[in-house]
């Protein structure tokens, strides 16, 4: 679901046309559409609708005050990773009651900020952390409510960067070995033990490894319950993809059938921790176009935009559409590779891409763009790093000011 269309040959975002952002905000510039971030939650939302559930937006996708802010207004709750991640949530007016903390390693003053601010609930991820955890709930004399990330063991078919539910990996607790760590969970002093879930990786387009590791799951609840022992959370994580170029990634409402029969079946509340889905189709980077060259009748466009400002392509091999901003009907295509100005060959968004030739200035948007790409960019090569902006409609907002040469030896000596 996207809001970016050419009209009268030139790139939209809404009702805004982006060069128009370009030219005023200047390249390279991320711009996101709010339409299209309401609709893809709700669209998720309305699979859910008569369970009980939460929809944790997972802030790491991208975590902008703003796009946070427009989450929290739709009812979402938040699913973070760090205590920097749960600052900018409360700064954003998300509910601390509807945010889960996950991640392997979670400090101690990370988990002593999560506790005083009374968030749903902690996922833990080893049997050291329960024990740290329960031991901060006794010394701030506040329960710990927890739940226990589950390693299902499973394939989820997708990058091997971004696969986080095998046994291999560092996350969770094997689902074999979960009992122990669940009962032990229940009787600690200072952890209120809540539920079970898991996060089997990401852009994860077929159903059927999210089906595998519900089983595991279901399994694993079972037992508990057969000690006594009910789940009231079941965190299944996010993960579903989404459609970058010819992918056909599973429907909401498929991924959610299984899912909510589950939910009757163990009388739990169902949390969801979508990034992706949410935010990835809502933004495009737009870069402009510094010159072309040939090597040896290879064509390069170099543009102005480059690995530090958006990393999946260097990271993850991820090809993005690339579309001129302009287009026109007369211009003859020729295959190109489009990179950046940073010193490694990685610094390539895309090989042999059609596009027609190219003047300096002319602006390219490269597609999808709005989860993990912003929050991955850093200022490698001492690039400041670039602006964001929203649109709404017919109207723009800068969101995030453009880096300047000052900020990037802010703190240095
Ligand atoms: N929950 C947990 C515990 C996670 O680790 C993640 C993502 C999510 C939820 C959200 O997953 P999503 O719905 O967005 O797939 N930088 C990579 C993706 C890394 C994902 C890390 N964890 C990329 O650009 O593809």
């Amino acid at each position: 679901m996207r809001y970016f269309n050419y009209s009268d040959g030139e790139l939209h975002c809404e009702d805004v046309p982006v060069g128009r952002i370009a030219r005023r905000v200047g390249t390279p510039v991320y711009i996101y559409s709010a339409a299209t971030i309401t609709r893809n939650y709700q669209r998720l939302a309305a699979c859910f609708r008569g369970i009980p559930h939460t929809i944790c937006y997972s802030v790491k996708a991208n975590s902008n005050l703003t796009v946070l802010r427009e989450l929290a207004g739709l009812g979402a709750g938040f699913d973070i990773v760090s205590g920097g991640e749960l600052h900018r949530v409360l700064r954003a007016g998300g509910d601390p009651g509807k945010i889960v903390f996950s991640g392997v390693g979670k400090t101690r003053e990370e988990i002593d900020y999560a506790l005083r601010q009374d968030i749903l609930f902690l996922n833990v991820e080893s049997p050291a952390e329960l024990e740290m955890i329960a031991a901060r709930a006794r010394h701030l004399t506040r329960p710990a409510r927890v739940a226990v990330r589950i390693n299902p063991d499973v394939e989820p078919h997708t990058h091997r960067h971004i696969s986080t539910g095998k046994r291999t990996h560092k996350f969770g607790v094997h689902w074999r070995e979960a009992i122990a760590i669940c009962q032990r969970a229940t009787e600690l002093a200072g952890i209120e033990f809540v539920g079970i879930g898991c996060h089997i990786g990401s852009q994860i387009t077929s159903v059927s490894p999210f089906v595998e590791a519900l089983h595991r799951l279901e399994e694993l609840a079972g037992s508990l319950r057969g000690a006594g022992v009910q789940i009231r959370y079941l965190d299944f994580g996010g993960g579903i993809g989404i459609r970058y170029q010819q992918e056909k990634p599973v429907s909401p409402a498929t991924y959610a059938r299984p899912l909510k029969q589950a939910a009757r079946r163990l009388g739990c509340h169902i949390i969801l921790e979508p990034g992706r889905l949410v935010v990835g189709s809502a933004g495009i980077l737009l870069t402009s176009v510094i010159l072309e060259k040939k090597v040896a009748q290879q064509r390069f466009v170099v543009v102005d935009a480059a690995m530090n400002d958006f990393l999946r392509p260097a990271l993850y091999g991820a090809t993005h559409r690339i579309l001129p901003v302009v287009r026109r009907r007369s211009a003859r295509p020729s295959p190109a590779d489009v990179v950046g100005p940073v010193c490694e060959t990685a610094d390539c968004f895309g090989h042999g891409i059609s596009l027609p030739p190219l003047a300096a200035g002319q602006f390219l948007a490269l597609m999808d763009v709005g989860a993990y790409g912003f929050v991955l960019a850093s200022s490698y090569n001492s690039r400041p790093r670039p602006a964001e902006v929203l649109v709404r409609g017919n109207r723009f907002q800068v969101i995030r000011q453009r880096e300047t040469w000052r900020d990037l030896i802010r703190g240095e000596r």
